[in-house]
């Protein structure tokens, strides 16, 4: 194939997916469901429309053309026989013993035409066939008066009118009905049988992206468990073993860190009391003491870092009750410090964890800050967001990513005499990703950083 029909070709085939993805439902479902519906549908609408046009109308057509010719044979019988009451008595048993159409010969006239029914094909092959095979005579016709039967009548004298009341099943496929009766009946049932079979078969699938949702947003999921189809239970086992992995990962690391920092903090601890024994100057003294308590906050530091969070379980907390938390403990910052949010505001979290990560946060806008720092909590449809907002010298946007790495601290941090490890950013990023979430950050309306964080809810 030449490249511009091969490159057409792909271009329709990729507008042809874009549609389907844009038109059809998102859920995997509804998508099935439809899948099974829609040929379901199609297929019935195409046999009925088959056997109506085939079957039915053929039948109809023939069944009325000789209806048609049996009237037209009796009129054409009085036509050419005798016109006595006798004879007319003698026809009307004749034609009642052989043809079974029902004919009584009755003296009047016509009744006054009745409507015609909408859409009936009985009713239009029946007259045009009376009106081909009785040529010339007006008749009257009621397909619908008597359940059951076609009223005709024929003026064939005047004042003498032959009536035939004949079965319907005469002059028209009456099985038509049952038989598109029995088509939708057991379509709908077999429908039925086909959406419970699907439904056991999706569930799995849907338990399976539930579970890995929840073990991204850091929730519990100890009670889901393999089902399904044989690849939906191997997709679903691989998942648990990784879940597995990772937790044994983070325990190792946890136990290891803290094996580490109770050694170390055991040698801070003997150092300390050998420092206060020793015989020298103060000002030596204060400086090793000085030294000695910044180990400690950095190993406190390092401890926090790997704390684990996993084992805290997500509840529903109440977001503003948290932020007052959290500006209890930056009382002392002398900053202008102010928390709008909405109350009532709630979300499912792990609020240890949370409360950590805004602190930190907050920590750094308090430590940047020239006089103002603002927290807003909200919640938009999905997500719960708190951003936090200060005036000071803000983090140019090259640097951005590089302040949630572990240990970077940058030159215009103003207070470097502070002490900082450079990991609070690193430890909030990483509580926000366990509950699914993420950390943002760009500049503020009131001049400095805004660090936005948004938890799925
Ligand atoms: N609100 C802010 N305004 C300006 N710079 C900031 C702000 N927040 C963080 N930074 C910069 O990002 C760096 C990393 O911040 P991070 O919180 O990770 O570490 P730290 O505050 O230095 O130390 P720690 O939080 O571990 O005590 C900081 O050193 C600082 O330079
Ligand atoms: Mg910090």
């Amino acid at each position: 194939m030449s490249a511009p029909a091969d490159i057409r070709r792909k271009t329709l085939w990729w507008r042809f997916n874009r549609f389907l993805e844009r038109h059809l439902p998102s859920g995997l479902y509804s998508r099935s469901m439809l899948i099974v519906i829609v040929p379901m549908l199609v297929f019935q609408l195409i046999m009925t429309g088959i056997f109506l046009e085939r079957h039915w109308e053929k039948v109809t057509k023939a069944l009325s053309k000789s209806l048609g010719r049996e009237i037209g044979l009796v009129v054409s019988l009085y036509d050419t026989g005798p016109k006595t009451p006798q004879a007319l008595a003698e026809l009307e048993k004749t034609v009642n013993e052989h043809l079974s159409i029902g004919l009584r010969i009755e003296k009047g006239s016509l009744p006054p035409p009745r409507p015609k029914p909408w859409f009936s094909i009985l009713h239009y092959r029946l007259s045009k066939y009376v009106n081909k095979y009785v040529p010339g005579r007006p008749f009257w016709l009621d397909t619908i008066g008597q359940s059951g039967y076609v009223d005709i009548r024929i003026q064939v004298d005047k004042g003498l009118i032959f009536r035939f009341l004949t079965p319907q099943s005469r002059a028209y496929a009456s099985s038509t009905g049952i038989f598109l009766t029995w088509m939708a009946g057991t379509s709908f049932v077999l429908l039925i049988l086909a959406v419970i079979f699907l439904h056991k078969q999706i569930k799995p699938i849907l338990r399976l992206a539930e579970a890995a949702q929840a073990f991204g947003k850091g929730r519990d999921i100890r009670d889901f468990e393999p089902r399904g189809a044989r690849e939906v239970r191997d997709a679903a086992q691989a998942f648990l073993n990784m879940k597995r992995r990772i937790e044994r990962h983070v325990e190792q690391r946890t136990t290891m860190l803290a094996g580490v920092s109770h050694d170390l903090r055991t040698i801070l601890t003997r150092f300390r009391l050998e420092l206060s024994m020793l015989d020298c100057d103060d000002e030596q003294l204060a400086a090793m003491r000085a030294d000695v308590d910044e180990m400690q906050r950095m190993l406190e530091g390092y401890i926090a870092f790997v704390r684990d969070y996993e084992g805290e379980q997500s509840r529903q907390t109440d977001i503003c009750e948290l932020l007052d938390s959290v500006r209890e403990g930056l009382r002392h910052a002398e900053r202008h410090l102010r928390i709008a949010c909405p109350g009532g505001l709630a979300a499912r979290v792990k609020p240890t964890a949370l409360r950590r990560a805004i602190a930190n946060l907050a920590a750094n806008a308090v430590n940047h800050a020239a006089s103002e720092i603002r927290i807003t909590a909200w919640r938009d449809n999905e997500y719960l967001r708190i951003s936090i907002e200060d005036d000071g010298p803000g983090i140019p946007p090259h640097m951005r990513d590089k302040v949630f790495r572990p240990f970077v601290r940058l030159d215009t941090a103003r207070n470097q005499d502070t002490a900082g490890t450079g990991l609070g950013l690193a430890i909030a990023l990483d509580i926000a990703h366990k509950h699914g979430g993420d950390i943002e950050l760009s500049e503020s309306a009131l001049g400095g950083l805004r660090a936005e964080m948004r938890i799925p809810l």
